[in-house]
């Protein structure tokens, strides 16, 4: 049975997506991690990936969607039978699933402190804190589970009961209150930033390109970061395609889509930096850049309280509107195939991300140290769902992008497409040969025995990878189903 929900209007998937795709990785992980990797390089890698590879399986997520017209898993469910493919390809579905329940059940953590931020901002208890005092607060909030675990559970709640309200009451309505004063207050921030902090040196920092500042780490960071920002890969996409008007040009869409992250992730990232530069503290302070090195720059700045508090709003607005795109998958899932209510299924979905969260919440404190994956993955939990993270979505990618290259017929995909066939040849190419080749890239410099082998493993990977897509679909035409 599918859903048959669809999106009130022809631009609501465009806004939905982008609500999806700008959140804690634009505000939170792009500026810290572009901060630890030397700034330009690193956002030259992270764009190219967004544009060469990102774009291109971006159209392809929204088209087995659209196509399917059901959840990630449901949806490749039946895209398998109707293209005669092998049902193991049901996987994206499932690793899409698994996905969300990991992102979710840190991300609610995360998001959680900046709960604790907008209130201590708005308070005004941080103006004119020292550092030491600033960084001896947020050690406080980690070293506390039961204030972790408050502020993880309210965002939760006010996440499942977004989702809960239904697609066009709870989402779209939503969506249409908080978008439109993210980019309100995103552009404040930046006008405070020019205003009070050292634009230039922020502008320096982020857009002078050295490509030799750029570790095989920020490599790797990097094109994981942009499969993140773009909520790529793990069925979020492909679940909101499913309720996309079929008139809408897919590639024009997608083209906005990654502009927007990517200017909002550039934006924020320009604010962030005019004022920690402008406060002369240090660029390279990993995740703790925005709930130490911020507040101690809006400490020291005039109406500082007010203006960081407005901007914990924003990332708590950016926060929820993507963590709502990591419940419905699953939530449209259980509708489809159990028969749930809307709001039974996302209990359940919700209930089990949080009680995961809790694993991330101990990371930070009776975990921090030692515990069963320290032993057994040498990290903590939360490390190794970010690890995971890392992995599956680029993965999910790859499979998704093979299965649309291969699988669809070029007449279904022009069609959807809504472009000329000139674009599709070139689009057919990236999804079949480059995206998996980039993704190969990624997970093969992270084994040091290929070393001065890369670009032949690259090559192995791909053409086994083109051929076992293309067998796995054809040997089973027509016998299985
Ligand atoms: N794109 C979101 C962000 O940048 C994270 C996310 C990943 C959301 C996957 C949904 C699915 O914060």
């Amino acid at each position: 049975m599918s859903t048959h929900n669809v999106w009130t209007h022809k631009g609501t998937f465009l806004l939905a997506a982008v609500g999806s795709a700008v959140g804690l990785g634009n505000l939170w992980r792009f500026p810290y991690l572009a901060g630890e990797n030397g700034g330009g390089a690193f956002i030259l890698v992270y764009a190219l990936t967004i544009f060469a590879v990102g774009i291109p399986i971006l159209i392809a997520e929204i088209l087995l969607g659209r196509n399917s017209r059901r959840s990630p898993i449901m949806g490749m469910r039946f895209l398998t039978r109707t293209h005669s493919a092998s049902r193991r390809w049901e996987v994206i579905g499932w690793l899409g699933g698994i996905s969300a329940f990991l992102i979710l059940s840190f991300y609610s953590v995360i998001a959680g402190w900046a709960i604790h931020y907008t209130w201590k901002m708005l308070t005004g208890s941080l103006t004119g804190a020292s550092a030491e005092t600033i960084s001896a607060g947020f050690d406080a909030l980690l070293a506390s589970p039961a204030r972790l675990t408050l502020y993880h559970t309210l965002f939760i709640i006010a996440s499942g009961l977004i989702v809960g309200l239904g697609v066009h009451q709870g989402i779209e309505r939503g969506l249409r209150v908080i978008m439109p004063a993210l980019f309100v207050i995103l552009l404040v921030v930046l006008a405070y930033g020019v205003a009070n902090g050292d634009f230039p040196a922020a502008a320096d920092f982020l857009l002078t390109f050295n490509i030799a500042d750029l570790s095989l780490e920020g490599w790797l960071e990097a094109m994981g970061q942009s499969f993140f920002t773009l909520s790529l890969g793990m069925g979020a996409i492909m679940a909101y395609g499913a309720y996309m008007s079929g008139e809408v040009s897919l590639t024009r869409t997608a083209i906005a889509i990654a502009v927007v992250d990517t200017a909002v992730a550039i934006v924020a990232g320009l604010a962030i930096f005019s004022l920690v530069f402008g406060a002369g503290l240090d660029a390279a302070q990993g995740p703790g850049l925005m709930f130490v090195t911020l507040p101690l720059a809006f400490a020291e700045m005039p109406a500082g309280g007010l203006i960081g508090g407005i901007f914990f709003i924003l990332v708590l607005g950016a926060a929820i509107s993507s963590s709502i795109s990591l419940i419905e998958p699953v939530a449209a899932y259980l509708v489809e195939r159990f028969d749930l209510t809307r709001p039974q299924a996302v209990f359940a979905m919700a209930m089990a991300t949080w009680a995961l969260g809790l694993l991330t919440v101990i990371s930070f404190n009776l975990w921090s140290e030692e515990s069963v994956f320290h032993g057994l993955f040498g990290r903590s939990a939360f490390d190794l769902f970010e690890l995971l993270t890392n992995i599956f979505m680029p993965l999910g990618g790859m499979l998704i992008a093979l299965f649309a290259g291969w699988a669809l017929t070029p007449s279904e995909v022009v069609k959807e497409m809504g472009t000329n066939g000139g674009w599709f040849t070139t689009w057919r190419f990236l999804v079949r040969f480059i995206a998996p080749a980039a993704v190969a890239f990624v997970f093969l410099r992270a084994i040091p025995q290929v070393g001065g082998y890369l670009l032949p493993a690259i090559g192995a990977v791909v053409i086994v990878g083109a051929f076992a897509a293309h067998r796995t679909l054809l040997t089973e035409a027509g016998q299985t189903h």
